[in-house]
């Protein structure tokens, strides 16, 4: 790797360090990054997320012998990419001090020896829950949780949180006849895939080509989409020619997956409290094909009668909710520092407010389907409990019941109730769905 991609990556960390800028827009906005080499962007990518997703290991190590809490925030950016390219072996100790010799201070000899070791994790004698939350770079809002939830495999899990995520694509049947198609046509052009194990139409990209360059994403063939993303549409099983009102849109993953489930008939509406992720979804309809999705902004506490009408009617209400993230903190390294204990608290209340709309907006017999890609107990079962006490005319829909147990067997909890990913078990990002019905009168 080159010193040029260690300096980007600096910029890119620094960008967050000093402006809480994400790393996508960080790079979106750095002109070199965007038109230059495709395996450079990746390395940068991956450089990048991997300091700010180990930053709170690599300050701990740094700050004594290395002295980083007197380096102002570029230098210590470029010390956190350097320091996650050491723990990577991507960096040998030589090469390491002579590029933190180019810092004002630069770092004593056995700087490069601590990042690899355990030593000075090791010798520091702390709370079990802080000792975790320093080894595996975590917030300490969230070690407990993960301690208490996984138990003896709390260790394998945000191990995996700290993996670079794969890329994979959902295919878009619409444009394709089939998975396999889309893999011959991306092969032609030089990217190569292979099938992912759970969703139907997922492909996971091998490589780092540009995949954005290519006539098959221009024709609307593919979205790159999470494999979990993909099984959350595919549990949500519309009716052939049904009705889908899309509560949490955003910028229309989940509401595009659908629409091509539904074979562009039926009706999917994506709405949102967010106008401008509302308007991404209507270039990425255009592009994939979709005729069957219609777009409304819905503000948190109103509800147009055009919008109610619908409800009265859909087969399915989705809320794919605003959530802590926590099961996709390996796409977005920097989110598991914009959160605390009180964010995730008002998070589980917002919830709660639109499980309890669309409770209401829910027509005997139609499904209610709650997905969040958060790892946490607190915002998935146990939301799905308390809204049970509140509206005891729901039912659970069992995952088994909608995919038939054998495919909901490796994907489902322990009693085939719920959809549970997760990151160390199916590759793919953590994400919790449940669906409910409500009973006929
Ligand atoms: C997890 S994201 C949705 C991702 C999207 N469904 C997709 O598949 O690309 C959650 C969305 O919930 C929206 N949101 C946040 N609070 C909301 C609320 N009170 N009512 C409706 N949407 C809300 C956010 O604007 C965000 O777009």
């Amino acid at each position: 790797m080159n010193a040029q991609v260690w300096q980007w990556a600096a910029e890119v960390v620094a960008a967050w360090l000093l402006q809480r800028r994400s790393p996508r827009d960080a790079m979106a906005a750095m002109p070199v990054l965007r038109t230059g080499d495709p395996g450079e962007r990746a390395a940068v990518a991956r450089a990048s997320s991997a300091a700010l997703a180990a930053m709170r290991r690599l300050e701990f190590v740094l700050a004594g012998p290395a002295g980083l809490g007197h380096w102002r925030a570029r230098e210590r950016a470029l010390a956190l990419v350097l320091g996650a390219a050491v723990e990577r072996d991507e960096l040998l100790a030589d090469a390491a001090t002579r590029q933190f010799e180019m810092l004002d201070g630069g770092a004593p000899p056995e700087f490069a020896r601590l990042l690899r070791t355990d030593e000075l994790l090791a010798a520091t004698r702390d709370g079990e829950a802080r000792t975790f939350a320093r080894r595996h770079s975590l917030p300490d809002w969230f070690a407990p949780r993960a301690l208490s939830q996984f138990g003896s495999e709390a260790d394998a899990v945000v191990a995996a949180l700290a993996a670079p995520a794969p890329r994979t694509l959902r295919t878009n049947l619409l444009r394709v006849p089939s998975r396999q198609a889309l893999a011959v046509e991306l092969q032609q052009e030089g990217v190569a895939t292979t099938a992912a194990k759970y969703a139907a139409t997922a492909l996971h990209v091998q490589g780092d080509g540009d995949l954005f360059a290519t006539a098959a994403y221009r024709r609307g063939a593919f979205e790159q989409q999470d494999e979990a993303s993909q099984l959350v549409a595919a549990v949500t099983a519309p009716p052939k020619g049904g009705k889908v009102l899309d509560l949490c849109a955003g910028s229309g993953g989940k509401a595009l997956a659908l629409a091509a489930l539904l074979q562009n008939r039926g009706l999917v509406l994506a709405t949102d409290v967010h106008r401008g992720r509302l308007e991404a979804l209507r270039e990425r309809m255009a592009r994939a094909g979709a005729d069957n999705v219609q777009i409304a902004v819905l503000p948190e506490h109103d509800l147009p009668p055009p919008v109610a009408a619908f409800a009265g009617h859909a087969d399915r209400i989705l809320i794919d909710a605003p959530c802590s993230g926590t099961g996709s903190w390996r796409r977005r390294p920097e989110a598991r520092w914009s959160l605390d204990g009180d964010g995730l608290a008002s998070l589980c209340a917002t919830q709660d407010r639109l499980l309890d709309r669309a409770a209401a907006l829910l027509r005997p017999g139609a499904r209610l389907v709650y997905a969040t890609c958060s790892l946490l107990a607190e915002e998935n079962e146990q939301r799905i409990e308390a809204l049970r006490a509140r509206s005891p005319e729901l039912e659970v829909v069992r995952i088994a019941e909608i995919l038939g147990a054998a495919i909901a067997a490796p994907i489902a909890d322990a009693t085939g109730t719920f959809l549970s990913l997760r990151p160390d078990r199916h590759g793919c990002d953590g994400f919790f769905t449940a669906v409910l019905r409500r009973r006929r009168p």
